[in-house]
């Protein structure tokens, strides 16, 4: 399992770059990242979560292969302007849940394993997740999106919490 990094990391702030190698350590990085995926009980993971500043995310909505999606060099090229409310967390956030509003409804283009372009029309949960993932490439995490003082708040509660097992651990 690889390495998740959380909130005050500096990686997830910084600028992603394109992917340009398709090759046999992509497929190794994205089966390690569906490893770890799949080990933290999360339905998506971008790759600055792993300390990887590239354009990259993988969604695995947990119902096999078939609910396995792999987006690379993404752009939401459209969005329903209907929104909807859902409760997001974030593995970089661990235990923190908010809801949001956001389109219902996205298309997307992307590249997939081999660099082949693809274009997909998403709803539901996994219009969801793409906009957060894709946020994660743009240095964006999900609790930006919420009122200045509410974002604080969390900020404030993640970061007591990770003091605490820090004593834990030092003990
Ligand atoms: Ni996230």
């Amino acid at each position: 399992m690889l390495d998740i990094y959380t909130l005050d990391d500096e990686v997830l702030r910084t600028d992603t770059e394109k992917v340009t190698e398709f090759d046999q350590s992509l497929k190794i990085l994205v089966d390690a990242m569906f490893d770890t995926l799949t080990e933290a009980d999360g339905v998506g993971l971008a790759a600055p979560q792993i300390g990887v500043s590239k354009k990259l995310f993988i969604v695995d909505l947990q119902k096999g292969e078939e609910g396995r999606y792999v987006f690379i060099n993404p752009e939401i090229v459209e969005t329903s302007i209907e929104e909807g409310p859902y409760e997001e967390g974030c593995l970089s956030i661990p235990g923190f849940y908010r809801t949001l509003y956001r389109p219902l409804k996205v298309k997307i283009q992307a590249q997939d394993l081999n660099g082949k372009y693809f274009n997909l029309d998403a709803e539901g949960v996994l219009a969801r997740v793409i906009q957060h993932e894709n946020d994660h490439l743009n240095r964006i995490l999900f609790i930006d999106h919420l009122p200045e003082e509410e974002k604080e708040k969390v900020e404030k509660a993640f970061r007591k919490k990770e003091a605490k097992k820090h004593k834990r651990k030092q003990k």
